[in-house]
């Protein structure tokens, strides 16, 4: 099954802070004859990964800020985990990536949690359901014990998948999906590289790549190859000792997850008519070097029937979860750390409640 290309890149619109800071806003406004003590003695506030400003990981401190509220056609949902993603440290730290101009701001794009409220006019989704999912583009807030989104959005949460393993699950999939089904397309027989296999995009895609019937190549320090040859690669290069673009030739495909000049040498490998898809090189793909293979940037959306078919795929077995590290929201900082340092496999997940 496939399903269109959607959304925009994963970039942070302007738009998102006002959304995150609107919902915010409306908390504190309703509480604001109460003064901010008694928000918190009633029992109205959240405890929260908050950043008050950009910066490096001291910026971020665990606290207290008002519930959102779920709005018409949104549910709150009470976070139950939630995942840690490259994109978090690039919004926190700012510059070309996105400016945020409002203060708090909550990171955190995909969770798993319990519905506990809803807006006017959410029929498909009842308090009470298990749901997991991504935030609408350019919005983040999942590190944190509640968000409010559109109930569409999200997809009920299957019992033989946990919250922390749904949460693990959501963006990279989505990523993934997104990426080697709706624009490289890739088919039965054909040859695919994908750089950075232990990473969580790339070790979805291995597996996904694998289940469509094509060969995986991928790149992984030497400590990481039992675990990408366990997710299906084919073919593993130690990209510390050999240089990939002289291994490889004339792939059908490249899934480009890394970055840099990896993602510059990738043209190489391809054959006549190949395509490259990036997701580490900025909002747009990087220009291609020669005329006769197509460079790609995956249009990263949000939707329900993408959810839908992580869902299936882990259910038939095709796809299992990544290898989880675990912290609790309050190490939510410890956690970005470790992702920062781009040499930890699987995925980083924050065990909410
Ligand atoms: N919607 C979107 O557009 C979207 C969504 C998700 C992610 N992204 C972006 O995609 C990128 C990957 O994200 P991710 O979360 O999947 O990755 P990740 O988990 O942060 O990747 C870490 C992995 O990269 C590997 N790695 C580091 N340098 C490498 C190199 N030179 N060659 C091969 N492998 C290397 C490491 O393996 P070793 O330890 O073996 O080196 C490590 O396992 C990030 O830039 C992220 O922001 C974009």
């Amino acid at each position: 099954m496939r399903f269109p290309s959607v959304g925009a890149p994963e970039t942070v619109a302007s738009g998102s802070v006002a959304m995150q800071q609107s919902v915010v806003a409306a908390a504190e406004g309703a509480a604001s004859t109460q003064g901010p003590r008694a928000r918190w003695t009633r029992g109205s506030a959240m405890k929260a990964m908050i950043m008050d400003r950009h910066g490096g990981l001291e910026v971020l401190r665990y606290g207290d800020l008002p519930d959102p509220v779920a709005a018409p056609g949104q549910v709150l949902v009470d976070i139950h985990a939630a995942s840690v993603n490259g994109a978090d440290t690039k919004v926190r730290e700012g510059g070309a990536y996105t400016t945020i101009s409002t203060f708090p701001y909550v990171l955190g794009r995909d969770f798993s949690g319990v519905v506990a409220s809803r807006g006017a006019g959410v029929t498909d989704v009842a308090v009470g359901d298990a749901v997991f999912g991504v935030l609408a583009a350019g919005r983040d807030g999942t590190y944190a014990e509640k968000v409010a989104e559109k109930a569409a959005l999200l997809c009920r949460k299957p019992d033989q998948l946990s919250h922390l393993e749904a949460a693990a699950l959501a963006l990279v999939g989505l990523t993934a999906l997104v990426s080697i089904e709706d624009t490289i397309k890739l088919q039965r027989g054909e040859t695919i590289l994908i750089q950075g296999g232990a990473g969580g995009v790339a070790g979805y895609a291995i597996q996904l790549a694998k289940h469509i019937g094509a060969r995986v190549i991928t790149t992984a320090s030497a400590a990481n190859h039992g675990y990408v040859k366990d997710l299906g690669a084919d073919q593993v290069i130690d990209y510390n000792k050999e240089d990939f673009s002289k291994v490889v030739k004339d792939v059908d495909a490249v899934f480009e997850t890394v970055g840099g000049d990896v993602a510059a040498r990738s043209f190489a490998v391809l054959k006549a008519g190949g395509r490259a898809a990036f997701i580490a090189s900025g909002a747009t793909a990087p220009p291609s070097p020669r005329s006769d293979v197509r460079s790609l940037r995956p249009a990263v959306g949000r939707d329900r029937a993408h959810l839908e078919r992580i869902v299936q795929l882990h259910a038939i077995k095709a796809v299992r979860v990544p290898e989880l590290r675990v912290f609790s929201l309050r190490d939510a900082a410890e956690a970005q750390r470790i992702s920062e340092g781009r040499h930890f496999r699987g995925k980083l997940v924050l065990q909410v409640r």
